[in-house]
């Protein structure tokens, strides 16, 4: 499927230019620039060690780069002074690598924590949201499950409906699919298209799963470990078809596993 007509010409929410990362002196990003535009669902691949969840942590304002700038709808992450770090900060749902649910709390208590932490709703409209955040992420009904009571996708769909909880613009997930099975990993991705088309919510997702990538990407960007810098960009399956590049090349026609 290519990138639907409707999200061409959109505005960029996320600018990235010419960043740098460091690790004490190992440099694990050179010179990284990019845009992410409102609406779109933007994939950043590449092997393991890459810089993937480093980069992601960089348009977070996790991880403040060591050169460049990154600016979110006009804020500059980089010399922000902390308030306003946290405002942007609001704006953005995310669900990490090892974003795990609190293990001693139900769905309903660990999803309305974003709510109590970040706005004064009484609890009767917090347990309101919560319902439709998991309806959401169809786990309607599993509102009193502890997560250990879950299986791996549903954990998933679970950490999505919190990181949906305040409604934010922008969605990062980092390795949603990773160590799950097929058929789980094609239903987290249906998921993400569902929300993402329902709801217009730009998504910002690191994946290293090439069917995953081929389902849901208007755009990637691939960083490659040895140069530190962005190898490919652009509609995957354009890149698949017409990459010269040999790294690229054999990364987006790989057989699949
Ligand atoms: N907190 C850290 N301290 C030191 N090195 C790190 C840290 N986090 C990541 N690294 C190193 O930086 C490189 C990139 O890591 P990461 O961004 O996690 O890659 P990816 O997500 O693509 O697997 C790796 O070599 C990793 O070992
Ligand atoms: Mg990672």
């Amino acid at each position: 499927m290519n990138t639907p007509a409707d999200k061409k010409y959109r505005p960029a929410v996320i600018e990235v230019e010419g960043i740098s990362a460091y690790y004490r002196d190992n440099s694990v990003l050179e010179n990284i620039s990019l845009k992410v535009f409102q609406g779109e669902i933007f994939v950043i691949v590449g092997e393991s060690g890459c810089g993937k969840s480093t980069l992601l942590k960089c348009m977070i304002g996790l991880y403040r780069p060591d050169d460049g700038r990154i600016s979110i709808r006009g804020t500059d992450l980089v010399s922000a002074e902390d308030e306003e770090l946290q405002q942007v900060r609001k704006g953005f749902g995310v669900l990490f690598q090892s974003g795990a649910l609190i293990g001693s709390m139900t769905l309903a208590e660990n999803i309305s924590l974003p709510l109590l932490e970040h706005t004064d709703l009484p609890a009767e409209m917090i347990d309101e949201i919560v319902r439709m955040k998991l309806r959401l992420v169809n786990l309607s009904g599993y509102e009193d499950y502890l997560p250990s009571e879950l299986s791996g996708g549903m954990k998933k769909r679970a950490g999505i409906a919190r990181a949906l909880a305040l409604d934010p613009q922008i969605l990062f997930l980092d390795e949603l699919s990773a160590g799950l099975d097929p058929v789980t990993s094609a239903g987290l991705d249906r998921l993400v298209k569902d929300l993402n088309a329902v709801m217009g919510t730009t998504m910002v997702i690191v994946s290293h799963e090439l069917n995953s990538i081929m389902n849901i990407a208007d755009r990637v960007i691939m960083l490659d470990k040895s140069t530190r810098g962005i190898i490919a960009e652009g509609n995957p399956r354009e890149i698949r078809k017409n990459s010269a590049d040999r790294r690229v090349y054999n990364f987006f026609n790989r057989e699949p596993h």
